[in-house]
């Protein structure tokens, strides 16, 4: 980017990062950790006098043996609880009305939110319309738009990765247009997060992985950038080496209770960190994939984080090579290049240990490449705070990088 360019994103950075954002709160939610803790939800709900629970969950969960124990026990002090289980992957607005019409005919005074990101997500802004209902879904889209407190949420996740059971941020999909968008605002953080292990013993190799990466693309992209502060700093660092140390255990073993709870633990930290210190570059790249072709985020992350790494150069080497030695990737006196260069490797070594490629082999199309790298850039620019401004043009190199459609063109 030129120097007009970059002073621009700097200056609309400092003011965001160093004058606005100070002065927001920032809430962490209340974490219950362990083995079985789910089974801690109903008498916490039935403790605080709230009188009609609406359990939003995937249906994988409400039909396995922890979901049907535990909405056993839900009906025993509610026995008219109030469920709902249609939310799709890519949660839509029509998919969030029809949740919200269910809880608001109820009543509802608490939400809890069992599932991926995609069933959290959701229900954060279903909680949002129980709490501001003049205020359109389409309308919260942005930063700051909720007004008023959601009801008590508490956040079940059964993967280890999006964070969003920390995060200010859902992202929903317009079901006319199939455009994705964020709504982020700290009334979104969770009041409680549930981090129950044992939900995570039957997830997929596959989810593991892309889950995994998309928690470490968190942890990475929030340390890297100018917004970080010293709670979000040693958050990332942490979540890091929680990463590098569980990542291939958990994916090579869902039963391996440690590396299991260290990954739910790792998931959690990064989305503290990104929360209040941002993503870069590999979101907005993977959000215009997950736009254009579907590709599931985690999945693009993992691949897209290298070639982004390796796009920042000398303007990321500091802060790679710290997080090479929080991995203890390397000799602590190593210089800085190879540390960098040994965290860089230590990523692509994951990606191929867990079968995730090293580009995305035929799903970018050559002709959506401008379009592809401007809508990255608009979503970047000017306010990420990432270590090396990238225009749209410069933007277009890395997803040139990134297929093999034009491997022959590129051998030329
Ligand atoms: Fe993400």
């Amino acid at each position: 980017m030129n120097l007009f360019g970059t002073l621009y994103c700097r200056t609309a950075q400092f003011i965001t990062n160093k004058i606005a954002m100070p002065m927001v709160y920032f809430p962490e939610p209340k974490k219950i950790t362990g083995s079985g803790c789910l089974a801690n939800i109903p008498a916490l709900l039935k403790d605080g006098h709230y009188l009609c629970p609406f359990v939003m969950m995937g249906k994988h969960f409400e039909h396995s043996p922890d979901g049907l124990r535990f909405l056993e026990v839900l009906k025993e002090i509610y026995p008219e609880v109030v469920t709902f289980d249609e939310v799709p992957p890519n949660p839509t607005v029509d998919a969030v009305y029809a949740a919200y019409y269910v809880a608001k005919k109820s009543n509802c005074d608490a939400i809890v939110a069992i599932g991926g990101g995609s069933v959290l997500d959701a229900a954060k802004i279903v909680g949002a319309l129980l709490t501001n209902p003049r205020r359109p879904l389409t309308k919260m889209k942005g930063v700051l738009k909720i007004r008023h407190r959601l009801p008590l949420f508490i956040a079940v996740p059964t993967t280890a990765g999006t964070g969003s059971e920390a995060t200010v941020a859902a992202v929903i999909t317009d079901s006319k247009t199939h455009d994705k968008f964020a709504i982020s605002d700290p009334h979104l953080i969770p009041k409680i997060a549930v981090l129950d292990d044992t939900l995570l013993t039957s997830l997929p190799p596959s989810l593991i992985a892309s889950t995994g990466m998309d928690a470490l693309t968190h942890a990475v992209e929030a340390y890297l950038g100018h917004a970080l502060t010293k709670k979000t700093a040693s958050y990332a660092l942490q979540s890091v080496r929680l990463i590098h140390d569980n990542l291939l255990a958990f994916y090579q073993d869902p039963k391996n209770e440690t590396a299991r709870k260290n990954m739910q633990e790792a998931s959690y930290l990064a989305g503290v960190a990104f929360t209040r210190s941002y993503v870069g570059y590999v979101h907005a790249i993977a959000h215009s994939l997950g736009g254009a072709y579907n590709v599931p985020h985690g999945y693009a992350n993992a691949i897209i984080l290298p070639h982004v790494l390796r796009a920042y150069g000398k303007k990321a080497e500091k802060k790679l090579a710290r997080l090479s030695d929080v991995a203890k990737l390397t000799a602590y006196d190593e210089s800085r290049e190879k540390k960098a260069q040994a965290f860089l490797s230590w990523i692509e070594e994951a990606n191929k240990a867990m079968g995730i490629p090293t580009q995305f082999q035929g799903v970018i199309q050559e002709k959506d490449i401008p379009a592809l790298a401007r809508h990255a850039a608009k979503e970047a620019n000017p306010f990420y705070p990432v270590p090396k401004e990238l225009s749209a043009k410069q933007l277009k190199a890395i997803y040139q990088e990134l297929d093999t459609y034009d491997s022959r063109n590129k051998a030329n």
